[in-house]
């Protein structure tokens, strides 16, 4: 066995909660919803972490503007803080250069970095995922067991189709959905609520499409006062899915 994996264990003892944000495609607002949650969490009180796992198109670094602030090393990697969550991606590693990594490659460097980060204690840890079931969500599932999956969808048709199939396979690998959410809503439409139904996952909440959040992207003080941020402010407010059990 890759002695890897009983080191990350040990990494994600301490951790309580692991949430990754995933959906059909991309473009839906993963990135979005994960790094704003993130700092919602964080302005709550709680210990947060954020782990970006799309490396093909890493993001959540550009949400936050992380400018000039890197990881130390010291007995592994230490994720610096940001706004006080820790962070960590694969731009620590690639910079700006694109990554292009087959199968294994992804899961070796998945592993790797898990391997390496030293979260410490953490209520929550959200994950930013690239899109679909794919190599990244099958090795979360994998490596980082507790995971519970929050699945985000639009309106769209053909998101809706690609977010069925990601709930019909994390529903048959029996992983934890904590819920759904429905981003950039641009009608009162009930069709997500209607079409989601059968699968019998709590519906979290709705976010209006919000014509402001582009300029804040960068800007973490102006991101937080967007009708998008106060949106996932209510759901994390009303949802007890989102009750960390006891803080550390
Ligand atoms: N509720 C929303 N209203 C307006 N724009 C949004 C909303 N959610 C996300 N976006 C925009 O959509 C784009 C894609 O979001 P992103 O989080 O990168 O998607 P993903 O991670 O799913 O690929 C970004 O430019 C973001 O600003
Ligand atoms: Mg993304």
């Amino acid at each position: 066995m890759d002695p890897r994996l009983e080191i990350i264990d040990k990494r994600l003892k301490n951790i309580k909660r692991l949430i990754a944000i995933s959906g059909g495609k991309g473009g839906i607002g993963k990135s979005l919803i994960a790094s704003t949650l993130a700092l919602i969490l964080s302005e709550l009180g709680y210990k947060v972490g954020l782990l970006d796992l799309d490396f093909s198109g890493p993001s959540a670094h550009i949400v936050l503007g992380t400018r000039g602030i890197y990881p130390k090393e010291e007995k592994g990697i230490i994720p610096p803080k940001i706004y006080g969550i820790k962070f960590m991606s694969i731009i620590y590693y690639a910079g700006d250069d694109p990554l292009p990594l087959r199968g294994i490659d992804v899961s070796n460097a998945i592993i790797e970095l898990l391997t390496i980060t030293r979260w410490g204690q953490l209520d929550f840890l959200i994950v930013d995922m690239p899109p679909g079931i794919g190599d990244a969500a099958l090795d979360t599932i994998r490596l980082m067991k507790k995971t519970e999956f929050l699945v985000v969808t639009t309106q769209s048709k053909v998101t809706l189709e690609t977010v069925k199939k990601v709930l019909k396979i994390l529903k048959e690998l029996r992983v934890l959905i904590i819920g759904i959410i429905e981003n950039m809503r641009i009608t009162k439409s009930p069709l997500v609520k209607k079409e989601l139904k059968t699968f019998n996952t709590s519906f979290l909440g709705e976010i209006e499409f919000d014509k402001d959040l582009e300029d804040s992207i960068g800007y973490v003080n102006k991101l937080l006062k967007t009708d998008f941020a106060q949106n996932i402010k209510k759901i994390v407010l009303n949802a007890p899915e989102f009750k960390s059990k006891k803080k550390l």
